[in-house]
């Protein structure tokens, strides 16, 4: 092969490659490059100037024929589903995207930490959903078809109705799911095992919005179910959480609070991690720091999964996992978020 078939044959290499890539448009690589090629026909001696362009002729057809293929290939794909959590065209995950520039909300990071303590505790993960129904909302969770505790959970719901003439509502907590994994996890019970699963989720709320509250925000329930559950289990298990997370020793109290899916209920309390009960203005100069709701599973709502009360008892509770975040990392305005402000997002890089 002469040096000029030679050159040819390596910019022919090199398009096709870029081609198979599709780095470039591929008519504007073709007119660039080609072109170059061409140019250098008037520059050779007479006798070789016929071999070279057979061969750029020959090169033409094969790159027209690739693009061809390659648009056509193009045209099939699908636009790209950016929160799919695979590629959308080739079906794997991870999706080839690079992760350089963005990182993880401080949000889901730290719901990520939470489910880690958990899972070393024995408990199972299990999402919540983001719409849900009224059954599972209050019906299931003892709250009497206009029950003034309703009002306390006020969300969005559809214009849409369900099959049973209600709407479908956004939830106000993770409390929905309990009716659900109860259901799906009463085999254990059989089974002579506990039911042990923790529910992070999406939640709503009417409210207005001030550094301390948000209309949409995280929580994480947790249920418990075995035979000879009191609440002493119930306050061991929180109090090792939060000490878990806080990575310090802490005193926990609980106060009589009412919640229709409980009975007793609690309002549950964490000593300061900051001040250690000395005051400050994290606890409001109080010690004390009011972090989650939590009682004994109602005899009802384990009913309305097909538990017997009499023969199992459970705790649960729920707690508003932006809250514990904020104490963690000193985050002064909940709202910060669900901003979407870069310099608050990259601190957490
Ligand atoms: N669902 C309650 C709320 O968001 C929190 C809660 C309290 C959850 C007691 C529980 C519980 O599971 O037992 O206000």
């Amino acid at each position: 092969m002469g040096y000029e078939i030679k050159k040819v044959a390596d910019v022919a290499d090199v398009l096709k490659k870029r081609l198979k890539t599709m780095e470039h448009k591929p008519s504007i690589l073709r007119a660039i490059e080609l072109k170059a090629l061409a140019d250098e026909i008037p520059l050779l001696k007479p006798e070789k100037r016929a071999a070279f362009g057979k061969e750029l002729n020959k090169l033409k057809a094969e790159l027209q024929k690739m693009v061809e293929v390659a648009e056509e290939e193009t045209t099939k794909l699908e636009p790209i589903d950016v929160t799919a959590p695979f590629d959308v065209n080739t079906r794997k995950r991870p999706r080839p995207l690079s992760s350089e520039l963005g990182s993880q909300n401080p949000i889901m990071a730290d719901q990520d930490e939470l489910i880690n303590i958990f899972a070393r505790m024995g408990f199972t993960a299990i999402e919540s959903r983001q719409i849900d129904d009224d059954y599972h909302m209050f019906g299931s969770l003892n709250f009497p078809e206009g029950h003034p505790a309703r009002d306390d959970y006020d969300s969005f719901v559809t214009a849409e109705k369900d099959k049973n003439g209600k709407p479908f509502i956004a939830p106000a907590h993770t409390s929905t799911m309990q009716n659900r994994v109860l259901k799906q996890f009463k085999p254990n019970l059989e089974k002579g095992q506990a039911i042990a699963v923790v529910i992070p989720g999406r939640v709503f709320r009417n409210e207005d919005l001030d550094p301390r509250h948000e209309h949409t925000f995280q929580q994480i329930e947790g249920v418990y179910v075995d035979k000879g559950i009191h609440a002493g289990h119930l306050i061991a298990t929180l109090k090792t959480f939060l000490q878990e997370y806080y990575g310090q020793e802490l005193d926990v109290k609980t106060q009589p609070f009412y919640f229709p899916f409980t009975e007793p209920s609690f309002e549950f309390a964490m000593s300061c991690p900051f001040c250690r009960k000395k005051g400050c203005n994290v606890c409001s100069y109080s010690g004390w720091i009011e972090i989650l709701g939590c009682g004994m599973i109602h005899p009802n709502v384990l009913k309305e999964a097909g538990i017997d009360p009499n023969v199992f008892t459970g705790f649960a509770w729920g707690v508003g996992t932006m809250r514990l975040t904020m104490m963690k990392y000193g985050i002064e305005d909940i709202r910060h978020f669900n901003s979407g402000k870069l310099e608050f997002l990259r601190q957490f890089k």
